[in-house]
C-alpha cells in the first residue's frame, strides 16, 4: 500500500469537498498609508541641529546607526566635508556613493548600481536608511533604486536644487529616462522625510535657478494668483542668494511654491486622478525635453509648453491678453525660453497623441483660465496648436528680457 491510497487521497478529498461548500471567487484590499514630513529646516549641516541625525534614524535609545549616503557628485564637492564632520559628529556610519546628476546619468544603469551599494553595505531593509542628496535627478534615481531593492527600502530625500525643493524632492514619484522617453520607467515610493534647507542654493548654477523658477511659475499660474504678483514684483531679484536668505520677500515664494503642490498632490499621490492641474506645461514638454539640440533643462521645456497653453487659452479667450502678455513677459523676465525651433506643429501633435495615451485616452490638457485658475482641454485640434505656435513667434520679439543676470 502506497501513501495515498493510505490516507493521503482521502485528506485531498475531504479537503476539496468541504472548499466545495466555499465562493471560489477572492478579492483583496488594503490600502497602504502615506505619511511623511516634509519641513524646511535652516543650517541642516550645523552639527548642533538633529533634524538629519534623526531622519537618520539616531534617537536616545538607539545611537549605533549606519546609513547608505547617496549624494549627488558635484553637491558632494560642495558639501562633502561639512556632511562628513556632521556624521562624525553624531557617530553615523555612513557609506558613500556618488551619483551623477546630469539628465543624462538619469539610466537603469544607475538605479542598479544603486542597489548594488546597498547589497555591498548589507543595509537591513526596515531600519537602515538611504540618505538621497542632490537635484531633481538623484532623487529619482535613488527613489527608484531605494523603491525596488528588496521591494522597498527606506529612504531620506534632501533636495538641493530649487526644482528639487519645491517639485522633485516632495511627492513621492521616483524615475529614469528610458529610449527617448522622460520617466518612461518610474514608481510611487514615498521618503521617511523631506528636508530641505534652502542654504544649498547659494551654489546652484544661476541657469539651474531659473530652471526651477519655471515650476514656480507654474504653480502660480495654476492656483496662486498671489505668487504670481508676487514673482512678478520681484522678479528682477531672484537669484541663489536672495531665494536662501532668511527674511528676504523671497523667503515666501519658496513656502507658497513647496504649500500649493503639497496641496495638489496629497489628495491624488498615485495619479489615480488624470486631471492634475501641476501637469501644466508637462503635456508638450516630455517630447522636446530629451530632443532639443542644445539640450533643454526640464523647467525650460516645461516654460516653452507653458507659453503655447498661454496662446492655446488666450486664443479660446480664456485668458486676456494683458495677462497672456504678463506671463510671457514675467518668463522671459525669469531668463526662461518661450519658444524653440524644434517646437513645430508636427512636434506638438505628436507629444499630444503620446500624451492622451499617458493620460488614459483624454488630452487633458490644462490652461488657464485667468491667472491662478485652471480648466482642462480636451478637444484641442492642430489647427489651435498652429495658431497657438503663430502667436508665440509674434509676441516673444516684443518681450525682450529685461534683467536676465
Ligand atoms: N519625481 C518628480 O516628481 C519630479 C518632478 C520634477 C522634476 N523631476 C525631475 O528632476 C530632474 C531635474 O532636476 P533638477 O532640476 O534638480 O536638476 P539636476 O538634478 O540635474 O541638478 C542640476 C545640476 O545642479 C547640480 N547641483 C545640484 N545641487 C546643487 C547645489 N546645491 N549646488 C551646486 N550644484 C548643484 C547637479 O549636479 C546638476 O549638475 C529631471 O530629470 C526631472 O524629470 C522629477
Amino acid at each position: 500500500m502506497n501513501g495515498d491510497s493510505l490516507g493521503l487521497t482521502n485528506l485531498r478529498n475531504q479537503n476539496i469537498s468541504s472548499i466545495k461548500s466555499y465562493d471560489p471567487n477572492w478579492r483583496v484590499h488594503a490600502s497602504q498609508p502615506v505619511d511623511y514630513d516634509v519641513r524646511i529646516i535652516r543650517e541642516l549641516l550645523s552639527p548642533s541641529n538633529s533634524s538629519l541625525a534623526q531622519a537618520c534614524g539616531v534617537s536616545d535609545t538607539n545611537q549605533n546607526i549606519r546609513c547608505l549616503v547617496a549624494i549627488d557628485s558635484n553637491v558632494q564637492a560642495f558639501y562633502g566635508e561639512r556632511l562628513r564632520t556632521y556624521f562624525e559628529a553624531w557617530r553615523i556610519d555612513t557609506h558613500w556613493v556618488q551619483v551623477s546628476g546630469d539628465e543624462a546619468g538619469k539610466t537603469l544603469e544607475a538605479a542598479m548600481r544603486m542597489t548594488e551599494e546597498m547589497t555591498s553595505m548589507g543595509i537591513l531593509r526596515r531600519t537602515e536608511k538611504i540618505i538621497a542628496i542632490g537635484g531633481g535627478v538623484v532623487l529619482d534615481v535613488v527613489g527608484l533604486a531605494a523603491s525596488i531593492y528588496r521591494r522597498g527600502t527606506p529612504y531620506v530625500r534632501v533636495p538641493t536644487t530649487l526644482m528639487g525643493q519645491i517639485d522633485a524632492g516632495i511627492g513621492i514619484k521616483t524615475g529614469i529616462n528610458f529610449s527617448l522617453y522622460k520617466n518612461r520607467i518610474g514608481t510611487y515610493f514615498a521618503p521617511e522625510t523631506v528636508l530641505i534647507d534652502p542654504e544649498f542654493l547659494r551654489t546652484l548654477p544661476h541657469r539651474h535657478v531659473v530652471n526651477g523658477v519655471a515650476e514656480i511659475i507654474k504653480m502660480a499660474l495654476i492656483k496662486d494668483a498671489a505668487l504670481f504678483d508676487l514673482l512678478e514684483a520681484n522678479i528682477a531679484d531672484i537669484n541663489a542668494d536672495n531665494l536662501a536668505e532668511v527674511d528676504s520677500p523671497l523667503e515666501e515664494v519658496l513656502f507658497r511654491s513647496i504649500d500649493g503642490m503639497l496641496d495638489e498632490l496629497e489628495p491624488n499621490l498615485w495619479e489615480q486622478g488624470l486631471d492634475r492641474a501641476v501637469d501644466y506645461g508637462h503635456t508638450f514638454s516630455p517630447s522636446l525635453e530629451l530632443r532639443a539640440d542644445p539640450p533643454l533643462l526640464h523647467g525650460e521645456a516645461v516654460a516653452i509648453d507653458m507659453a503655447i497653453c498661454v496662446a492655446l487659452a488666450h486664443n479660446r479667450g480664456l485668458l486676456s491678453k494683458v495677462d497672456a502678455d504678463r506671463t510671457l513677459r514675467l518668463m522671459q523676465n525669469a531668463g526662461l525660453p518661450i519658444t524653440n525651433p524644434m517646437f513645430v506643429a508636427s512636434l506638438l501633435e505628436e507629444a499630444l497623441d503620446s500624451t492622451v495615451k499617458h493620460r488614459d485616452g483624454l488630452q487633458r490638457v490644462p490652461l488657464t483660465n485667468g491667472i491662478g485658475r485652471a480648466v482642462f482641454a480636451n478637444d484641442l485640434t492642430l489647427t489651435e496648436l498652429t495658431n497657438a505656435l503663430a502667436f508665440i513667434s509674434e509676441h516673444q520679439y516684443a518681450y525682450a528680457p529685461e534683467t536676465v543676470s
